[in-house]
């Protein structure tokens, strides 16, 4: 009946110790259940003894198998391997565990949740959320995931702005439905909408350890929202016995798109939700750089808001890890630097759609309310759709290949309400999973800015600026980094052979590292290049580089620094200062928050 998991031996991340956060003692005191979803596989101290006492016996049998051996050659061939792999395994045994990763067999650092290792969790820094399903103190049998038959039907998913009466009327139902249904179904709402307070507030344990899993800012954004609006577009269909059913779109980065979508807007319909901001209702035009209202007209929101685009879609996102955010994995901590599309227009929609009346801009704001709003699935499928894109544009050269990453699993319940587990490397091909996206424009792929000011002209005022000290030098930030409660300028040394860097197809990326958001609260600051006056600048401008946006929430692991990646490449190209021997960059507070950040250092590194 229950499936025993074959990757679950190759886990031996996170030796977890006991916890120290009182949260989680509370926590485990309701937990009974003592199953794990590894059976056979205990903990890794018991199993480095149980292999030695193994390979101790085999050692001492070694005379005994030569003996029996008849042929000199087969004997000697044998001596040779076995011989080799045993030292090669005790080598590995006799150093620390740190080492234990240079053995390929027991090396993986897959992330997986322990779905028995549940707890309340911080939503906010002043709530304590609930949100571990009914019963889950016990394991529950699970499958493997199975691609959709491919003779089923496509489901195609459309912009929202295209589709008809009868669509509406459709998922209207099937939303009503599913909002009824009682809180026991995994398939009702108020469930699939707590996965996400689940997997994004570190409510889960990772397997085999005591570290909580969360999925934001790291390479699991993207493929972990995938697979929740996966299951859930299959679950709304099979409410409505309609196996086409595919989610609309929210395209905001099309100017059609680039409004809160009627049909959630409208009071009738199950999409309504009232934990909003109705000064952004339509026809509001959408701030994909959202962090405070503004008075630009709706075409100049419009222009800036596709001059961003191209900016987190091209030019800041030529290098895996700038786009999909930073390697996660069992073990080695919460890495905690998120790709250029999560920071925005990811977190900054989520916050622009959030009630101005909340604290935590609830319910799109914060994590373990988010996907209460049904307009939350219709703005993941187009960050499902950007993903495509972007891999599209890079001819999947820049697709992670890291087994670690494909190999990363979680579970969820499908339509038949059975759990699936279902691995990062099974929703890589969506034409596998049966849905397409229809064809949209891309508008902002030749949005490539201007400099707002002639770069030549730039670098003289700079110049001055610097003369008359102005300008904080970067190795001034002290041992406990700069508080960001003002405009902070900061000169930074590039490589001396960055030029011969650049040819061998490097990426220069400007690392604004050691984040620190004390108090945890929603934080913006947007950094440019070489800027000579802030009044003028927009991300219209070449002299934006990027933005950092926080949705704060998601337990202790969730409070480390976080690291700032800013791909610059193209655009140090553009203002001319490819020969220059350091750059200007300024971090522009967006939020009053940002009094209550700091930051350790800015830097130039390479990425390959
Ligand atoms: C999962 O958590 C339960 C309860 O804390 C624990 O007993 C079990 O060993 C864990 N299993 C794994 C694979 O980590
Ligand atoms: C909602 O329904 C009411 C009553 O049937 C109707 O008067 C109103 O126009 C509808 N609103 C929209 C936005 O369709
Ligand atoms: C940057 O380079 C200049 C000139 O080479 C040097 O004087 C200065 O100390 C460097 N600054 C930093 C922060 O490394």
């Amino acid at each position: 009946m229950r499936k025993v998991d074959q990757s679950c031996g190759k886990g031996l991340s996170g030796l977890g110790r006991a916890s120290k956060d009182p949260l989680r003692r509370e926590a485990s005191v309701g937990e009974t259940g003592t199953e794990d979803l590894c059976p056979g596989f205990p903990a890794m101290e018991k199993k480095k003894w149980i292999l030695t006492v193994v390979l101790a016996l085999i050692v001492a049998m070694l005379p005994l198998t030569f003996r029996i051996l008849e042929s000199h050659q087969v004997q000697r061939l044998y001596t040779g391997e076995l011989t080799d792999m045993i030292l090669g395994k005790l080598g590995g045994w006799a150093s620390s565990n740190h080492d234990l990763s240079t053995d390929k067999a027991l090396a993986s650092k897959f992330i997986a949740p322990n779905l028995t290792a549940c707890h309340p969790s911080y939503g906010r820094p002043d709530l304590l959320v609930h949100c571990c399903p009914p019963g889950f103190e016990s394991p529950v049998p699970f499958v493997d995931f199975q691609f959709p038959d491919p003779q089923s039907p496509k489901r195609v998913r459309r912009p929202v702005q295209l589709v008809d009466e009868n669509y509406i009327a459709k998922y209207n139902k099937a939303l009503s439905i599913m909002k009824s249904l009682p809180y026991d179904d995994p398939r009702s709402f108020a469930r699939q909408a707590n996965l996400h307070c689940l997997f994004c507030t570190g409510a889960y344990d990772q397997q085999n350890s005591n570290t909580p899993l969360s999925i934001h800012r790291t390479w699991l954004f993207f493929p972990w929202h995938r697979m929740m609006i996966y299951f859930h577009e299959r679950i709304i269909g099979s409410l409505i016995g309609d196996d086409t059913f595919a989610f609309p779109v929210w395209t905001w980065d099309i100017p059609e798109g680039m409004v809160m979508p009627d049909i959630y807007a409208n009071m009738n319909l199950s999409f309504f939700h009232k934990v909003r901001d109705f000064s952004h209702f339509p026809p509001r035009v959408a701030d994909l750089n959202y962090f405070e209202e503004t008075n630009l007209s709706p075409q100049e929101q419009l222009d800036t808001n596709l001059a961003f685009m191209y900016n987190q879609m091209v030019s800041g996102a030529k290098k895996t890890e700038l786009f999909m955010g930073c390697t996660y994995k069992a073990n080695e901590g919460y890495c905690n630097s998120p790709g250029t599309v999560e920071s925005a227009p990811h977190n900054t929609l989520h916050t622009w759609v959030g009630s101005n009346l909340e604290p935590g801009r609830e319910d799109m704001g914060k994590f373990y309310s988010a996907a209460r709003d049904p307009i939350f699935y219709a703005h993941h499928s187009n960050i499902d759709r950007l993903w495509e894109v972007w891999r599209e544009i890079h001819k999947h050269e820049l697709d992670i290949k890291d087994p670690d990453w494909l190999n990363s699993f979680f579970f969820f319940y499908d339509e038949n309400l059975k759990l699936v587990k279902i691995k990062v490397r099974d929703v890589l091909d969506i034409s596998k999973l049966g849905y397409s996206y229809e064809e949209v424009d891309r508008p902002w792929l030749n949005k490539r800015p201007t400099p707002s000011v002639p770069p030549k002209v730039a670098r003289q005022i700079l110049k001055s600026k610097e003369n008359e000290n102005q300008f904080r030098l970067s190795s001034d930030f002290g041992p406990h980094g700069r508080a960001l409660d003002a405009s902070l300028t900061v000169k930074v040394n590039r490589s001396k052979n960055h030029l011969t860097k650049r040819e061998k197809g490097e990426e220069e990326v400007i690392v604004v590292h050691g984040i620190e958001v004390k108090g945890d609260a929603y934080a913006k600051f947007d950094v440019y290049v070489n800027m000579v006056d802030q009044t003028i600048i927009s991300p219209k401008s070449r002299e934006f580089a990027g933005t950092f946006a926080h949705i704060p929430g998601g337990g202790e692991m969730m409070k480390r620094k976080i690291d700032l990646k800013l791909g610059v490449s193209e655009l140090l190209e553009d203002l001319e200062a490819m020969e220059d021997e350091s750059i200007w960059v300024t971090l522009l507070p967006r939020t009053a928050s940002c009094s209550s950040v700091t930051i350790e250092g800015v830097q130039i590194k390479y990425i390959k």
